[in-house]
């Protein structure tokens, strides 16, 4: 098992998402212990923004690039080199402002490109995803609650675009723990931590 941890949160203290992560990947690997643990840390290490030169050369054969714009991309290269190896994934992503941080989106502007995780047939004008065979668990936190299915959860763009993009791509096996009411007081946030840990430690065995 390959199992690729990305991290989105800005913050180290007191992030739920890291916490519960954490957590879950130790009850992971004491159940797994043949799984290999790969980490990437988007929120302390955002990835480039695309660039004009980047947009350039991901739309060009890789033979017709120049070295500069092969240079452009190889961070882009060596985050989807990763993406493709894991089988499982796990993402900490909080909401932000309704959506995912800006961190996991330029992690996913690296990502989702042309003939390398998806692909394009202009006469059937049909997409397909080509990172097939993953499952993905999304650890989302939240101040409030914007759960999908509650009075304002038409507000949650982070849910719902995670499942796009990931699907768009090939990955249709996604499951969401929601943490909300992470501003609530106390009590109420420590009920909402322990049943998503709950649901985690479930999907230990499960997943
Ligand atoms: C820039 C920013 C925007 C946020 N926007 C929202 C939001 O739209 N809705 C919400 O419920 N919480 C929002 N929050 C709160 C976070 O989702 C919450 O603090 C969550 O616990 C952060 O995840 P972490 O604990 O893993 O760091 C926002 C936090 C930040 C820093």
């Amino acid at each position: 098992m390959k199992l690729l941890e990305i991290q989105s949160s800005v913050r180290q203290e007191g992030s739920i998402s890291r916490s519960l992560s954490n957590e879950f990947v130790q009850a992971w690997q004491t159940l797994h212990s043949e799984t290999q643990h790969q980490k990437r840390d988007v929120g302390l290490n955002p990835p480039a923004h695309p660039t004009e030169l980047w947009t350039k050369a991901n739309y060009i054969l890789p033979e017709e690039r120049s070295s500069e714009m092969t240079n452009v991309l190889s961070e882009s290269e060596n985050l989807i080199e990763e993406l493709l190896w894991a089988d499982r994934l796990l993402l900490g992503v909080p909401m932000y402002n309704f959506s995912v941080p800006s961190t996991f989106k330029a992690y996913l502007d690296n990502v989702v490109r042309i003939n390398r995780t998806f692909s394009f047939d202009p006469t059937t004008y049909c997409f397909q995803g080509l990172t097939t065979g993953k499952k993905a668990l999304i650890i989302t936190p939240s101040a409030g609650n914007f759960v999908v299915g509650t009075p304002l959860g038409s507000l949650n763009f982070c849910d719902t675009y995670l499942r796009s993009v990931l699907g768009f791509i090939g990955i249709e096996d996604v499951i969401v723990v929601p943490v909300p009411e992470q501003f609530m007081s106390n009590k109420i946030r420590q009920r909402e931590i322990a049943t998503a840990r709950a649901k985690l430690m479930k999907l230990v065995t499960e997943w």
